[in-house]
């Protein structure tokens, strides 16, 4: 008899045979005759419902049915009669294969708060809430292998241990073994990294894309999808110090083609995901609206199903930074002054209040934002003829605020070269990265998608700690 995922038994169309599950016990309830067992295994945010006859078993084996212990059911699946489920387990033989004492277990069938649950994150996938997020993030990342698989891109294993600082924002984590106390010293007295374990100074990766530029002018598309290090102390509901990028780049694509991939490939994730992960969305659009259920209406979210459904059926607006600081001048907010940073000239960065004031108040949808000034973005963007702009495109969505960012790269050496120096970032550290534009240079473009940002969106949970199994944030690397 083969053993099967509580999935499977809920799919199963026969009935009447002898089946065997194993999984945790979310809820036990009933009376001295019959006991209601709600098993789950984590193939499904569904229960498999097992039915216990209690004077079948001893009574030293159903007192150790408690939420959270592990249980081995062997049983005959029958259709059921009580609402609410499909099919239930009449069971024959029950087996405790790990206990989980209810004064100890944390996690009991009651609501816990997600604060609560971060710092029980080592067993926070035993809820519902926790089971269905993480489903739902490893159906996204299916998903962008399958999207880029099928058009053609080379998966690219760019490194994390770098010398380079792609973004040049110089928040890194530095990667020694030298000994912090007593470091070897150079005759000036700075650190000797000529002695440290590469020779040089190493950091963690802020970004693959200098090294997926390097593939991309040659294999002509591919995405790097890994682990991303940024040691910004931003303590915001949207930051981590470890977070997932994907990073597509495609040569000879400009800045229309990029903005072109980058809208499909969001759309195509969001189909996906309302495909793939009906069950674990529907469950998380209940959680939302629980949630939200003592707000006024003004202030209660769209449904996330039908907001899923509303960004795959809009076209996303596209529009120059230029445009945008317009809008933002005279908008409302600014003028009675309600933003944190008030937008007052052109060339300010735009802050999260602002992204979100252009998609959620004045387009209502999400928005391409191309055209920054060069002065904000980094040293190898594409430069516009006006001397000022560059050719980067943010995606601004409801919620998350800037989910992408990207540009066309400027392919010409001289430019490039020229650029750096009044940036102050070192050609000869770069000399690999430039020879690009010295053999074969042409028009290339790509852009950067957070993996959690998306999950943000996609969850509709308000707190980016809340779609990673184990947040690195400042001061807590526990677990
Ligand atoms: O806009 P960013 O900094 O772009 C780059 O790194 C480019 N090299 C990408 C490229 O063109 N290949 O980062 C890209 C995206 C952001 O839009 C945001 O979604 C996410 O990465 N991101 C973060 N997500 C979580 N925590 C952080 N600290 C993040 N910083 C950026
Ligand atoms: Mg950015």
């Amino acid at each position: 008899m083969k053993r099967l995922t509580v999935k499977e038994l809920l799919q199963a169309t026969s009935y009447d045979e002898t089946v065997e599950v194993m999984g945790w016990v979310k809820t036990r309830r009933g009376n001295k005759q019959v006991n209601f067992i709600a098993l789950n295994d984590g193939s499904t945010i569904h229960n498999m419902q097992v039915v216990v006859e209690v004077d079948r078993f001893p009574e030293e084996v159903t007192r150790r049915v408690t939420t959270g212990a592990a249980l081995r059911v062997k049983g005959v699946l029958v259709a059921s009669a009580g609402s609410g489920q499909s099919s239930e387990i009449q069971a024959r033989e029950l087996e405790v294969l790990g206990d989980a004492d209810p004064e100890k277990f944390p996690i009991q069938p009651k609501k816990h708060s997600l604060e609560f649950l971060r710092e029980n994150a080592h067993l926070r996938f035993r809820t519902n809430l926790f089971g269905a997020i993480f489903r739902v993030r490893h159906a996204m990342a299916f998903a962008i292998h399958d999207y880029f698989n099928a058009r053609g891109f080379v998966y690219l294993h760019t490194p994390l241990v770098t010398a380079s600082d792609a973004e040049g924002a110089g928040e890194m984590f530095r990667v020694t073994t030298l000994d912090a106390a007593r470091p070897p010293l150079t005759e000036t007295g700075e650190v000797d990294y000529r002695q440290d374990f590469f020779g040089r100074a190493t950091n963690l990766t802020v970004s693959g894309q200098l090294e997926g530029e390097l593939g991309a002018m040659a294999l002509g598309k591919i995405y790097t999808f890994g682990p991303t290090f940024r040691a910004e102390n931003s303590n915001t509901t949207r930051h981590l110090a470890e977070f997932w990028m994907v990073e597509p780049e495609v040569a000879f694509n400009d800045i229309r083609d990029n903005m072109d991939l980058a809208e499909d490939f969001l759309k195509h994730l969001i189909r996906v995901a309302l495909e793939r992960c009906a069950d674990d969305l529907d469950y998380l659009a209940r959680r939302l609206q629980e949630e939200e259920k003592d707000r006024p209406a003004a202030e209660r979210s769209m449904n996330l199903i039908e907001k899923l459904q509303f960004v795959l059926a809009c076209p996303f607006e596209r529009l120059a930074y230029t445009e945008a600081i317009d809008i933002l001048r005279n908008s409302k907010p600014n003028k009675n002054g309600k933003f944190q940073f008030p937008v007052d000239r052109w060339g300010v960065d735009l802050q999260g209040e602002h992204e979100r004031y252009l998609v959620e108040k004045h387009f209502k949808r999400p928005v391409i934002l191309t055209d920054y000034p060069a002065d904000i973005k980094a040293f190898y963007m594409k430069q516009n003829p006006d001397g000022k702009t560059v050719a980067a495109m943010d995606v601004l969505f409801p919620q998350t605020g800037e989910i992408i960012g990207g540009s066309q790269r400027e392919e010409s050496l001289d430019k490039l070269l020229r650029r750096m120096n009044e940036l102050g970032v070192p050609a000869e550290n770069l000399s690999w990265y430039l020879d690009t534009r010295r053999f074969g240079s042409a028009v290339h473009s790509g852009f950067g998608l957070g993996f959690e940002r998306l999950l943000l969106f996609v969850t509709g949970m308000g707190n980016i700690r809340d779609v990673i199994p184990f947040p690195r944030t400042p001061k807590n690397a526990e677990f």
